[in-house]
Order: C-alpha cells, then sequence, then structure tokens
C-alpha cells in the first residue's frame, strides 16, 4: 500500500482533533467537555448540555435563558414544508422523511460551508436544533395520517416534541412531566459520541465546504442503519421476534452461529470493550420509568434475561461484548408511546446536537481540509478497450 496504511472502517485512524467529547472504551468512561456523562444526566437539562456542547462550558442561569429563548424562537419551519411532507409515500420510514427534509433546509438558508462568521455558526447551530423536533414530529404525524401541530414554545424542548407528536386540534394535551424527564435524560445520554458514523459522515460531507444543512442530513443518513442509531428499532423487533423467555436460548444459539447472520441488537460497540456508561444508566433509568409509569412490560424481562445470559456466555465474553446504549433505549421510548419507527428519529434530534457542534467546530478550526481517503485497488490491471463488435 505504499505510504499508506490499510485501514477498513477506520478502527485506528484518528480522523480529527476535537475537544468536545472524550471517551475511554476499556474503562468505560464518556465525557462531554471534561464532564462525566452520569453527573450531566442527573444534575442538568439537554439544553444546558446542548450548551455546553456547543460552547465548552455549563451555562449559568443567564447564559442558559437566552440559549433556550433563542431555541425557542426558531422552533417553526417553513410553512412550504407541509407539501414536502405531503409528497411522501403513506408508508415512507420517518428516517426518511428527516433525511429529505433537513437536507431541504439548505435550500431555505444559503450557508456555506465555508462560514467564518461564528454568529452565523450560531444561528445555524440553533435553527437545527430547534427544528428538528418539528422535523421528526410532523414525520410521525405524516406517517400517522393526523395534521401537523406547530410547536408550542411555552413548553420546554422535550415536552414541545411529546406534545407536536401526541396532540391533535380537537382535544386538549397535557405533556406527563414524567415522559419529558425520562426524554430529557435519554438525549442528554445521545448528544454526543465523538467520530461514530453519522458524525464523521457529517464531518466528511462538510468537509468539502458543503451546506451544513445539507452535512446534517447526511449525518441523518449515516444514522439510519441498525450498525448504528437504528439499532433501537432493531432491539424491539428482535424482542418481538424472540416473543417470549423460553426463546432466549434458542435465540442465542442462532447469534452465535455465524452462518445465521443474526446479531444480538443493542450488544457491542466499536469502542466500548468493556461497558458503555449509557447503558447502565439507561438501564436504571428504564426501571425507573417503567415503575413511574406503572407500566408492565414484558419485554423488559425478556431483555434482562438476554442480557444475563448474554453477559455470562462465552461467545460475548471472549468479544468483549456487553449492552450498548441501545439496548434499553427503545423500552423507555416504548413505554413513552413512541412506536417503534421513531426510535431512530429520537435518536437523530439528541445527535443533532453533537453534529452541528462538530461542524462548527471543524469549520471553526479551519481552514477546511477535505475529507479524501485513499483505497487499496484490487481491480484489472490496465488493458486496451476492444471495440462492441469484436467483444
Ligand atoms: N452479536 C453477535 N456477535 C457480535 C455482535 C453482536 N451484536 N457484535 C459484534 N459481534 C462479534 C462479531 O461477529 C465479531 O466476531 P468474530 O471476531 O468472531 O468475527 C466480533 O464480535 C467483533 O465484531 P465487529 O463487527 O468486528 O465489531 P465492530 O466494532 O466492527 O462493530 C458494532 C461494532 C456496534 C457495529 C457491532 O457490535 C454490532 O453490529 N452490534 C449490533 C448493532 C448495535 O447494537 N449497534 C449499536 C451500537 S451503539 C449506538 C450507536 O452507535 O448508534
Amino acid at each position: 500500500t505504499g505510504a499508506f496504511t490499510y485501514d477498513p472502517g477506520f478502527t485506528s485512524t484518528c480522523s480529527t482533533k476535537s475537544a468536545i467529547t472524550y471517551i475511554d472504551g476499556d474503562e468505560g468512561v464518556l465525557l462531554y467537555r471534561g464532564y462525566p456523562v452520569a453527573q450531566l444526566a442527573q444534575h442538568c437539562s439537554f439544553l444546558e448540555v446542548a450548551y455546553l456542547i456547543l460552547n465548552g462550558e455549563l451555562p449559568n442561569k443567564t447564559a442558559l435563558e437566552t440559549f433556550d429563548q433563542s431555541i425557542r424562537r426558531h422552533t417553526m419551519i417553513n410553512e412550504g414544508l407541509k407539501s414536502f411532507f405531503n409528497g411522501f409515500h403513506y408508508d415512507a420510514h420517518p428516517m426518511a422523511m428527516l433525511t429529505g427534509v433537513v437536507g431541504s433546509l439548505s435550500g431555505f438558508y444559503h450557508d456555506t460551508g465555508n462560514n467564518k462568521d461564528p454568529r452565523h455558526r450560531e444561528i445555524f447551530a440553533h435553527r437545527m436544533i430547534a427544528k428538528i423536533p418539528t422535523i421528526a414530529a410532523a414525520a410521525y404525524k405524516k406517517y400517522y395520517g393526523q395534521p401537523f401541530m406547530y410547536p408550542q414554545n411555552h413548553l420546554d424542548y422535550c415536552s414541545n416534541l411529546l406534545h407536536m407528536m401526541f396532540a391533535v386540534p380537537a382535544e386538549p394535551y397535557h405533556v406527563d412531566p414524567i415522559a419529558a424527564k425520562a426524554l430529557d435524560v435519554l438525549f442528554i445520554l445521545h448528544a454526543d459520541h465523538e467520530q461514530n458514523a453519522s458524525t464523521s459522515t457529517v464531518r466528511m460531507a462538510g468537509s468539502t465546504g458543503t451546506n451544513p444543512y445539507a452535512a446534517i442530513s447526511a449525518g441523518i443518513a449515516a444514522l439510519w442503519g441498525p450498525a448504528h442509531g437504528g439499532a433501537n428499532e432493531a432491539v424491539l423487533n428482535m424482542l418481538d421476534e424472540i416473543g417470549d423467555v423460553k426463546n432466549v436460548q434458542g435465540f442465542m444459539d442462532k447469534v452465535k452461529d455465524k452462518q445465521s447472520g443474526v446479531r444480538l441488537m443493542g450488544f457491542g460497540h466499536r469502542v466500548y470493550k468493556n461497558f458503555d456508561p449509557r447503558a447502565t444508566i439507561i438501564r436504571e433509568e428504564c426501571h425507573k420509568v417503567l415503575k413511574a409509569l406503572k407500566i408492565d412490560d414484558p419485554k423488559l424481562e425478556l431483555a434482562m434475561k438476554l442480557e444475563e445470559i448474554a453477559l455470562n456466555d462465552d461467545y460475548f465474553k471472549a468479544r468483549k461484548l456487553y449492552p450498548n446504549v441501545d439496548f434499553y433505549s427503545g423500552i423507555i421510548y416504548k413505554a413513552l408511546g413512541i412506536p417503534v419507527n421513531m426510535f431512530t428519529p429520537m435518536f437523530a434530534v439528541a445527535r443533532t446536537v453533537g453534529w452541528v457542534a462538530h461542524w462548527s467546530e471543524m469549520v471553526g478550526d479551519g481552514p477546511l481540509k477535505i475529507a479524501r481517503p485513499r483505497q487499496v485497488y484490487t481491480g484489472a490491471a490496465e488493458r486496451n478497450v476492444v471495440p462492441v463488435a469484436q467483444r
């Protein structure tokens, strides 16, 4: 490979420097701007954490209020986007709508990736964080054939999202504070995760100087896959397929048979080879939320049984496979009444903070260096073209 290193899947390549998130995969450490994620989940709101991730420091009361007001001010989307949503087929996956609609924002805001003015980058960040719940909720409404609900700016970030999803014009709707708080904690845990596939995609697209909304749309596309953000949806589908605790062992045998191609979804991580600190918090949160909402979900029992068997199984031990953040998040989403195909859009709402922070960091650090990997060529050697008549 000459002067190049062959590193499929970038298992040992650092693509950038970044001051946002620190992970120690062996020790199970996750810090946003130096703060342990568990402490942030305990003491802060999602918007406080969003401010931290964007700006490097936790806000004081005034800074938080100003940030919060700015986010509230930008929650609406252009009315013309209703027609865009309505153009989707009735059974389009909400992630398909998210990818398209977020990309279309580039047609409304003609920002460039070479934007050297930090205030412009800030407006982009605020717009994106403010509008993504509105877009996710509209995707939900389109999928279920209900009228779109406008943002209610007197509500906090997560309550507003739940309201836009579950309220209907004909009836009053009160957001359950337990549900809003649970969502807030989940969003904190998903807000950033350094150079994961979707964030790397945002950086890669952004490195060309493309419109930043287009770069975020690329990140959403990368998040959709079941190896990444789509895992939360895949976990619930897997639990449905297993159906009952008595089928767990048979399913595990299938997972261990490499020919089957079946994986235990919600298990394993490229970086965490000890445990995923987010999974520990989410597991506790899951028990707490189900108890508070008085929900007795057999899926939780099934998940716990799967986890127990996997953690004691030589196959998983030898490969250092532990539950990741998505193993339990779906059970919480389900308890909040969020349908399975909206799990990954929920992840996208939270991760938008990380994406915009990484894009801003990259552009702010400038000058942009286009991300352009090399390859190991495995095709034909040079040869001459034979005209079609003689082939
Ligand atoms: N079930 C069964 N076997 C597994 C699993 C799993 N979930 N994950 C990894 N393995 C095996 C894999 O077959 C391989 O075995 P061997 O060495 O015998 O070939 C070994 O463990 C290493 O796996 P890998 O695929 O080389 O590891 P990776 O770092 O490339 O992949 C991963 C990481 C997260 C894509 C993978 O663990 C996976 O597919 N997990 C299931 C999907 C999932 O839960 N994804 C969410 C990740 S966390 C949230 C997020 O990133 O969005």
